[in-house]
């Protein structure tokens, strides 16, 4: 076998996994990639290349296994996997697009609201000439790592008032920053909410009438990060009894979002199918080149994530 190489297996579920292939096999790195599910022998491979949760059983295929890399930023599909033992790396996609990305969603889902695009257009739709006012606003973002925080930076440069919620406490200039035991004071001073948090234990659900209720009455939410995070009866009574004006929802606890989910005609609901922000093939497979040269020359991995916080 030739040290040099390695092979690998993509696993992407609900993706196309050709372009990924191609590019894979074009490496001088790999010499095999196979595509799950295979009845292929995959006693050789050494990487595996995840988008969605593992079918069971994968992982007992792959005796020779040394790493596992989310084809996303979230790994929240594979940490809770029993089948993935602890010694297993898992890496996850970090990627200026994906950053750029999601804060040009975020800061578009911020002027909507703020310039009353909705209205506009219902005004539009009836010929009626009506001058709405807007404010500036106060955004504050759940989740300061690599999406969050250049989300705040985007903001800020645009002129809202930004703050920022995180576990470990953050410094980042022209934002106010608050530690995971803040959150009450975080919330109190929002127009906008905004979730870029991981899915993890401490996470999952956190976007409930509890916390809805410490907010100021009128704030809109917008929830990039995943459907685990929101009770979404919760988010419909906040929106039905006024205390919460709008939101801006991309991901949803199941996918695609049922027909029959009320969440699809509420009128103060504004859904997109999970695409805030999509990973970048050729960009993302420069990071996956670097991390497999990583492999076979024994050095760390890139955005290795911490499988007891979860994220
Ligand atoms: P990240 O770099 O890991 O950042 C996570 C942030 O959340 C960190 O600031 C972390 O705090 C904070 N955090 C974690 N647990 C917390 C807790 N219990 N209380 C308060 N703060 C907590 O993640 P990322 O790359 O920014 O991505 C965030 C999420 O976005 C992903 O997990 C994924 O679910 C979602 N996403 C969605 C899309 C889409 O298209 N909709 C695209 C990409 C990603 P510390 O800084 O103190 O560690
Ligand atoms: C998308 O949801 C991602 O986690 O990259």
């Amino acid at each position: 076998m030739d040290k040099q190489k390695i092979e690998i297996l993509v696993a992407t579920k609900v993706w196309d996994p050709q372009e990924w292939v191609d590019s894979l096999s074009q490496f001088d790195t790999v010499s095999k990639v196979h595509v799950w599910p295979t009845e292929e022998d995959l006693s050789k491979v050494e990487a595996l290349f995840v988008w969605k949760p593992l079918d069971q059983g994968v992982i007992e295929r792959l005796p020779n296994l040394k790493w596992i890399s989310s084809l996303g930023a979230g790994v929240d599909h594979l940490v809770g996997d029993a089948q993935i033992p602890y010694s297993i790396p898992i890496t996850r996609i970090v990627d200026p697009f994906l950053a750029r990305d999601m804060s040009n969603y975020v800061a578009m889902g911020v002027l909507m609201h703020q310039r009353n695009m909705g209205a506009n257009q219902q005004n539009q739709n009836h010929s009626s000439w009506e001058r709405l006012t807007y404010s500036n606003l106060k955004v504050g973002v759940m989740g300061l790592g690599k999406l969050g925080s250049h989300c705040v930076n985007l903001l800020r440069q645009m002129g809202f008032d930004m703050s920022g919620w995180s576990r470990t406490l953050k410094h980042i200039e022209g934002v106010k920053t608050y530690a995971q035991t803040e959150l009450k004071p975080f919330l109190s001073e929002l127009d906008v909410l905004v979730n870029l948090l991981p899915v993890t234990p401490d996470t999952e659900s956190i976007l409930n009438s509890n916390l809805f209720e410490q907010l100021p009455q009128g704030v809109y939410l917008i929830n990039v990060a995943r459907g685990n995070h929101l009770v979404e009866e919760d988010l419909i009574a906040a929106l039905n009894n006024n205390h919460l004006s709008g939101a801006l929802l991309d991901v949803f606890r199941q996918e695609p979002l049922p027909k029959e989910n009320p969440l699809w005609t509420h009128p103060k609901v504004t859904i997109t199918p999970h695409v805030a922000s999509v990973t970048n093939p050729s960009s993302a497979l420069e990071l996956l080149k670097a991390n497999i040269k990583r492999l076979i020359h024994e050095e760390e991995l890139l955005h290795v994530i911490d499988r007891e916080a979860g994220y």
